[in-house]
This record gives structure tokens, C-alpha cells and sequence, in this order.
């Protein structure tokens, strides 16, 4: 009984000093982010008011959502449209609790960071959509499990769609419409619309055009216009299909039979 209670009471007082600590950093979160945000119309700068320091008093600022109206500790930040400008915002690693992000429609620029992993590990949602992020889409946003929902339409990304995206499995929603995208459209576990993709520099594959076959063949169709008749060009598809398949046999064939080779 004693054992019990002492028991009780040493968890309580851990849940409780990891709550204050916790929210602490909430705090220092939204402080970070309304920092490094420029604001020009000021929304920020007139609701976030960190001065009443009362229990979720920042839950009843712009766009910042609670787990609960009483606990300092954020479940979302949903900054839609508010005419905000400035670097993807700075400090959210302390918004330790957050699973929702929407930047969308706004004048965000630069990067999207590589620490964004790091930063936002629980995020299920995250919009950037209608920004003007720039750069690459970072790897390390494969990195980001929980994610089912993102939407990074109309912004001026380029490069590809890193090919770890295939391994988001929880993905139900994937938008990165009009960007300057290129290259090969990773494998989803889900089929997403055409149109997610479009408006993009070059992007190929499913649910898009299928890959003009892989750049390594390039020599391939210089050698069929040289043959330059009609009806031996199936003869000659023929022959490259055939000489593809029997590469990735060759290539199987070894990787199973090498074991064996050196076992022997
Ligand atoms: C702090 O906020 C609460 C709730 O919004 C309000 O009732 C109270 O008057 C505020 N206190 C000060 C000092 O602004
Ligand atoms: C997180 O918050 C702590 C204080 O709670 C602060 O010292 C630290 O600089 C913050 N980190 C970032 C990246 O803002
Ligand atoms: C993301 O933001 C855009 C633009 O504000 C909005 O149209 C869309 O509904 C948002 N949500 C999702 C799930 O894409
Ligand atoms: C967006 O920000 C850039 C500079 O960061 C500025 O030149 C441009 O006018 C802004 N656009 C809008 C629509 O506010
Ligand atoms: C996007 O950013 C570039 C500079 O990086 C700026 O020239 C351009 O005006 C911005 N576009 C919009 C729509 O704000």
C-alpha cells in the first residue's frame, strides 16, 4: 500500500514536471517562430501576446490549436493566409507535441530545411502549399512517418520527388502541383490523382507518362534511326527488350548464384 502510494506519487510528480517542461517549451516555440516570421500586417504581433502568462493563454492565439484549451501544449499551428513572408519558420522542434502544420498561402520562401525531420517528427499534416519555397525537396522529409496528408502545390520547387517518398506508408493525400519538378515519380502504396502532379518542369512515370526508358539506354534509339526501316525497328525493340531482360537475368542470376559460387 505504502509502495503503492509512493509509487502514485513519484509518477504524478514526473507527469507533472514533464508537463511544466513540456509547455515551457511550447512557449519558447511560438516565441521562436514569431520571431524569425516577418509579418507584415502584423497578425502575430497583435495576438500573440506573451505578456498574460495564464494557463493555455496561447491557446487562444491566431492559429495556434491545443491539445487541450488549458495546457500550454500545441497540436497545430494552422497559419493559412495571413500574408506572412520570411524563411520556413524557426524553433518549431520545441512545439514538441505538434502533428499539424499549415503554412499555406502565404509568402514563405527560401528552403525547405533538411532538419525538417528533426524538427517536426510527429507531423501527420503539413501544408506549404501556395508559398514560394525554392531549392529542393529535402530527403530527410521521407524521414517524417506519421505523415498523411502533404501538400506542397504552387511553390518553386525543383529537382525530384526523392525517391524515399515510396517509403511514407501512411500517405493518403499527396500534392506537389505546379513546382519545377523533374524526373521519375516515386512508387506510392497509394494511387494518387494525375493532377497532383501536373503543372510540374519534367516529371514522369505513374500516375503521369510512363519514363522515357531509363537514360542509360540513350545510345538505343540512335542505333534504331540508323537502321531507318519501318519493319525492322519491331525486330530491333525486340532485340533491346530481350537484351534488358536478359541484363536484370544476368544481374538476378548472380546476386542468387554468388553465395552458392563462393559457399562451393
Ligand atoms: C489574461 O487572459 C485572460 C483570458 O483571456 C483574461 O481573462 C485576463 O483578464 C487576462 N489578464 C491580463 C492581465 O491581461
Ligand atoms: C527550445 O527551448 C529552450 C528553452 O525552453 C531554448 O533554450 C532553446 O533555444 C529552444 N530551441 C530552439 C531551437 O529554439
Ligand atoms: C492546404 O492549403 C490549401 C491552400 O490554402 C488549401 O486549399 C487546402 O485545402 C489545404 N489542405 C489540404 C489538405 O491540402
Ligand atoms: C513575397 O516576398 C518577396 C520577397 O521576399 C517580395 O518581393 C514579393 O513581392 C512578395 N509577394 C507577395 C505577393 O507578397
Ligand atoms: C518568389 O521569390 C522570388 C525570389 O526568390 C521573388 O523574386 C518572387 O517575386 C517571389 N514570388 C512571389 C509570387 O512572391
Amino acid at each position: 500500500m505504502a509502495e503503492d502510494t509512493k509509487f502514485l506519487l513519484l509518477f504524478l510528480l514526473l507527469n507533472s514536471s514533464a508537463l511544466c517542461f513540456s509547455t515551457e517549451h511550447d512557449v519558447q516555440c511560438l516565441k521562436s517562430v514569431q520571431k524569425s516570421v516577418i509579418d507584415p500586417s502584423g497578425v502575430l504581433k497583435s495576438s500573440w501576446n506573451f505578456r498574460n502568462n495564464t494557463d493555455g493563454y496561447i491557446c487562444r492565439f491566431t492559429g495556434v490549436v491545443c491539445w487541450h484549451p488549458d495546457e500550454n501544449r500545441v497540436l497545430s499551428l494552422q497559419l493559412s493566409n495571413l500574408g506572412l513572408e520570411g524563411p520556413f519558420p524557426q524553433g518549431l522542434q520545441n512545439c514538441t507535441s505538434m502533428s499539424g502544420l499549415d503554412l499555406s498561402s502565404n509568402n514563405f520562401s527560401g528552403s525547405i530545411p533538411s532538419s525538417i525531420a528533426h524538427q517536426i517528427p510527429y507531423v501527420t499534416s503539413l501544408n506549404l502549399s501556395y508559398n514560394n519555397f525554392s531549392s529542393e525537396i529535402p530527403e530527410s522529409m521521407a524521414n517524417l512517418a506519421y505523415l498523411n496528408m502533404v501538400n506542397l502545390q504552387h511553390n518553386q520547387l525543383g529537382g525530384q520527388i526523392p525517391e524515399h517518398f515510396s517509403m511514407l506508408g501512411r500517405l493518403t493525400s499527396f500534392n506537389v502541383a505546379d513546382n519545377l519538378l523533374s524526373g521519375h515519380i516515386p512508387t506510392f502504396a497509394q494511387d494518387f490523382s494525375p493532377l497532383n502532379f501536373a503543372g510540374n518542369r519534367d516529371l514522369c512515370g505513374a500516375p503521369l507518362d510512363e519514363c522515357p526508358r531509363s537514360r542509360r539506354w540513350m545510345l538505343v534509339p540512335i542505333k534504331l534511326r540508323r537502321i531507318n526501316e519501318e519493319s525492322s525497328i519491331g525486330a530491333a525493340v525486340g532485340f533491346v527488350l530481350g537484351f534488358v531482360v536478359a541484363f536484370y537475368f544476368h544481374l538476378y542470376c548472380c546476386e542468387r548464384l554468388l553465395p552458392y559460387v563462393f559457399r562451393t
